[in-house]
């Protein structure tokens, strides 16, 4: 963004045809837009936290990790929570999920020297502190002349170490019977040594901390930890940590640098933490409890996360409250509130268990920003911060719903705010857009949380999805959002797509006041949720397109929206089309297909014969033969496919005859077809035969691009159906016995907001492209005062909407900024193909 080039290639005076018009009407201010508009969310999931954002290089270091979490019990290699009715079914829940640790100390290992004789086991006598019962015991029998025995960790997939760094050293052991020294080491992938510390002795009954600094003195990015044994007899040890010295902000027990840094670069209004799922845990019992997280890190037991791991809880309550003040955010703390995951256990704490929960809350608000004489406070206080944190809002659960849930709020609700009038309370809204039994069920809130993951394309079909809520008397929080399918690994479809649901959002501030993209942090080596914003491994890191794309629409907010008309002249985008084969499909259903004549520009380029000519079709899947001369598809199971072979078709009208003979749904009617994974989906009578709908298949992701259609009528089993598709250029129609079911019209490709910057006096102009082609537009500034002729046009594009960032290339594709030349009331300006612009203009 530093350097500035002027861009008088992409600015012209002389307005030709332009491809399309932004009007702005700078006398007319629509929504103020929320200062509060972006913020982040945090959650331990693909090990965000544990082995990322927290620089504790020891994976495991408590020897914990194999602790069957609470409440939980497990059979069979299967850890079930405790069998209770799930809250929304009323049913007892058999959820269960994959117990597999490799084994009872994951990421450490044994290493003998040479015929030396030791072993390794769990041990639960004699615990370090009551909150973790586990500890290693290293029994060293015999060994060979300067021979050795090693405990090894291989931190979280490999320890980075750098020249020069010092790492600090913290261990705690108990011996029976061992005299000798213990070495401590850091070692390459090559074996070289890169860093050593050798305390002389460690015997002793009772557990003893032990403490040093390694000094290294090479580099590698995939260095294992060693505590050597030189003798023989019986040690335990205990919690092993192996701390960076640099971390953000020289903290103790703090950060990685550069993770943090990413953070802190986005400016977030907020952090919402620490979950998620993660706060709802696998059952109740396992749920996280902010005071757990207190005090030495030794003694904190840890939480299980839902994602099939345990946190440490490095990163406790103090430390996001910490953080968040280190960044100059508010603090936005989720509680749960007695009700557990959902899609997990689903378990509903009883009413009785409500004045527990809240008192638990209080006292953790308290803690937040309680005077230093209350009890919580002067815990806080003697915790090194006697200042309150900025804890501004309050979230009670995750991802609830309905009415029930609507109720607790209430009492929460209540209670938080007669004590904490200041705070403001969000209610969760279950997995997806405001839930209309949980609004009614609910007497006052002050924002509602709601949660928008949706695929390629849907932000665009939908631009004006948030034009049509119902103002009502709370905010709107969309506090996880993503463009998530379809997208590779999250490449700049996915950011056009996201930068397009932020327009969205920002031009509804007056009630969407705050959002968070989620998930915000990946380590490759562990993932759990398909896209992520930063993404990293245990030395390098980068962030996707999407993130430059969010920090660059959340710095030039504008503080009040003005009446902005797009005018698009045509939809010529080379990347617009339905090109590629035709197919049949079912899922879990069987249906017969027979009669099919594909037709362009009125000649017939195909007719079907199944008797003599099945062979034109490629049978993928299901169990395909052919009955009265129909194509029939006899079994259950998903997607199917029939894909007519050799015929490559870009514009034509699909005609044929469909009848469901059994299951649950009706027909399915694959086009557009590259391969087996990349593909455009008709479907008729989908979900339980109810609804029609239009959806994309990228990379093997099905995302909905369309609202579905309601049926009349459920598909009748053994009746006959016209269908008939026409594929258009941009768009395609979908009739059923001649009548028009539904449409996929491609969506436009080009969006713009624009707004006034009160504090700098600027015009802000943003603008996505998501068009292969440039977009040459003319932009007509109404009712504006004179105009600097000279501003700022800030750009992120890229050469194709898959191109990423990527570990090799991290900042391939960052926002550059360049000087806008020759601005008038009426100028043009060519929007760069796969872009996202701001066009800073400001008065005279
Ligand atoms: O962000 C990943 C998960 O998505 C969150 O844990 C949950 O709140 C949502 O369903």
């Amino acid at each position: 963004m530093k350097r500035l080039l002027i861009v008088s290639l992409f600015v012209s005076l002389k307005l030709s045809a332009q491809d399309a018009t932004i009007s702005v009407d700078v006398s007319k201010p629509t929504a103020p837009v929320s200062p509060d508009l972006h913020g982040i969310f945090f959650e331990e999931i693909s090990h965000g936290g544990e082995g990322g954002l927290y620089a504790e290089l020891i994976q495991n270091r408590g020897f914990e990790e194999s602790r069957i979490p609470p409440g939980c019990s497990l059979d069979s290699g299967w850890l079930s929570p405790p069998a209770t009715p799930h809250y929304g079914t009323g049913k007892v829940i058999d959820w269960k999920m994959k117990w597999e640790p490799v084994n009872q100390w994951p990421a450490w290992s044994l290493q003998t020297e040479g015929k030396s004789k030791a072993s390794i086991s769990l041990d639960i006598q004699h615990p370090l502190n009551n909150a973790t019962p586990q500890s290693l015991k290293v029994v060293i029998e015999s060994l060979g002349k300067d021979q050795r025995v090693s405990v090894v960790n291989e931190g979280f997939w490999g320890i980075r170490v750098d020249e020069g760094a010092e790492y600090n050293l913290t261990f705690y052991t108990r011996t029976d019977n061992y005299r000798a020294p213990v070495e401590a080491y850091l070692i390459g992938s090559d074996k070289k040594v890169l860093a050593t510390s050798i305390l002389k002795t460690i015997a002793g009954k009772d557990w003893m901390k032990h403490t040093c600094v390694l000094k290294a003195t090479d580099a590698d990015e995939k260095a294992k930890f060693f505590l050597t044994f030189t003798g023989v007899g019986t040690v335990w040890i205990d919690f092993v940590s192996l701390f960076p010295k640099k971390t953000f902000k020289s903290r103790p027990n703090g950060m990685r640098p550069e993770l943090a840094n990413y953070l802190a670069e986005l400016k977030p209004a907020f952090i919402r933490w620490p979950g998620g799922c993660f706060v709802e845990g696998i059952s109740t019992e396992s749920a996280p409890n902010w005071k757990k997280s207190l005090g030495p890190i030794e003694e904190r037991p840890g939480t299980y996360s839902p994602w099939g791991y345990w946190s440490s809880d490095g990163i406790g309550y103090h430390e996001f409250l910490q953080f968040c003040e280190d960044i100059h955010s508010d603090a936005m703390y989720v509680f749960n509130c007695g009700v557990s995951c959902e899609m997990r256990s689903g378990v509903f704490l009883s009413d009785e268990k409500v004045p527990g929960i809240l008192a638990d809350i209080l006292d953790g608000i308290e803690y937040a920003i309680g005077p230093v004489n209350s009890k919580w406070g002067a815990l806080r206080a003697k915790n090194g911060h006697p200042a309150p944190f900025p804890l501004k809002y309050v979230e009670v659960g995750n991802e609830q719903i309905g009415e029930r849930y609507g109720k607790r709020f209430n009492i929460f609700y209540k209670a938080i705010k007669e004590k904490y009038p200041q705070l403001e309370i969000l209610a969760a809204m279950g997995i997806a857009h405001l839930d209309k039994r949980t609004v009614q069920s609910i007497t006052k809130m002050d924002i509602a949380d709601e949660h928008a993951y949706k695929g390629i394309y849907w932000p665009m079909i939908n631009y004006d999805w948030y034009d049509k809520y119902e103002r009502k008397d709370f905010k709107l929080y969309v506090g996880e959002y993503a463009c998530n399918s379809g997208v590779g690994n999250g490449n700049m479809m996915a950011a056009l797509n996201d930068a397009t649901f932020i327009l969205g959002m920002e031009k509804n501030s007056d009630m969407i006041t705050m959002s968070s993209y989620a998930p915000l942090l990946e380590n490759v080596n562990d993932t759990d949720w398909p896209v992520n914003l930063i993404r990293f491994n245990n030395s390098k890191s980068f962030a996707r397109i999407s993130y430059y794309a969010i920090k660059m629409l959340n710095e030039n907010k504008a503080t009040t929206n003005l009446n902005t008309a797009v005018e698009l002249k045509k939809q010529d985008d080379k990347s617009v089309g339905y090109p590629g084969k035709i197919g049949l499909s079912t899922w879990d259903t069987q249906a017969e297909f027979k009669d099919i004549e594909i037709t362009q520009a009125n000649k017939v380029v195909y007719k079907s014969d199944f008797n003599n000519h099945k062979s034109d079709w490629d049978l993928k899947g299901g169990k395909w033969s052919v009955n009265d001369g129909a194509l029939a598809q006899t079994i259950d199971g998903a997607w199917p496919m029939a894909v007519l072979k050799d015929l490559n078709l870009d514009t034509y009208v699909l005609k044929l005859k469909a009848r469901k003979t059994g299951g649950p749904n009706a027909f399915m009617f694959p086009l557009a077809i590259k391969d087996d994974s990349n593909y455009l989906r008709v479907h008729i009578g989908a979900w339980w035969n109810r609804v029609c709908a239009f959806e994309m298949i990228s990379d093997g992701a099905d995302a909905m691009v369309t609202q579905p259609v309601n049926l009349k009528e459920p598909i009748e089993t053994n009746r006959w159906y016209a269908v008939e598709i026409h594929v258009n250029k941009s768009s395609i129609e979908c009739f059923l016995d001649g009548t028009l079911l539904m449409t996929y019209n491609e969506p436009p490709r080009f969006f713009s907001i624009a707004g006034k910057d009160e504090k700098t006096g600027e015009l802000v102009i943003k603008i996505v492209n998501a068009k292969a082609q440039v977009t040459t537009t003319k932009i007509q500034l109404n009712n504006a005062l004179s105009l600097l002729p000279e501003g700022r046009a800030i750009t992120l594009s890229a050469n194709e909407s898959t191109d990423e960032n990527s570990f090799d290339n991290p900042t391939q594709f960052t926002p550059k900024e360049e000087v806008l030349a020759d601005i008038s009331n009426d100028f043009e300006y060519t929007c760069k193909p796969w872009s996202i612009t701001i066009l800073r203009i400001k008065a005279k």
